[in-house]
């Protein structure tokens, strides 16, 4: 299990306790955050499963695909935490990260 801090649309902070080798965008829906649409469902062809991870955390994960990034591109609020959660999966290196929800485009 892997603890991460979810920061909601209002910048309310939630602690949860997720399984590793599911994605981000998994662990925040399966824990009730009705505000990330994940449209597609971890298709990689959406992105309304857009977070911003905090920077730490973010050197520790795998770096953003040419689709990712590609999708990414598309939204408004892109900054450099950006990532789609569907394609970041949950494992230690992200315990204690801070991901908050972007805004909806
Ligand atoms: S759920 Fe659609 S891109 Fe992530």
């Amino acid at each position: 299990m892997t603890k991460l801090v979810v920061v909601d649309r209002q910048g309310s902070e939630h602690e949860i306790d997720v399984a590793n080798g599911i994605s981000v965008m998994e662990a925040i829906r399966d824990n009730g955050f009705d505000e990330l649409l994940a449209l597609c469902g971890g298709c990689c062809s959406c992105a309304t499963c857009h977070v911003y991870i905090d920077p730490v955390s973010a050197d520790n994960i795998p770096a953003i695909s040419d689709d990712e990034n590609d999708l990414l591109d598309s939204s408004d609020n892109r900054n450099a935490n950006s990532r789609l959660s569907c394609q970041v999966q949950i494992s230690d290196a992200l315990a204690g990260a801070r991901v908050t929800i972007a805004p909806e485009d």
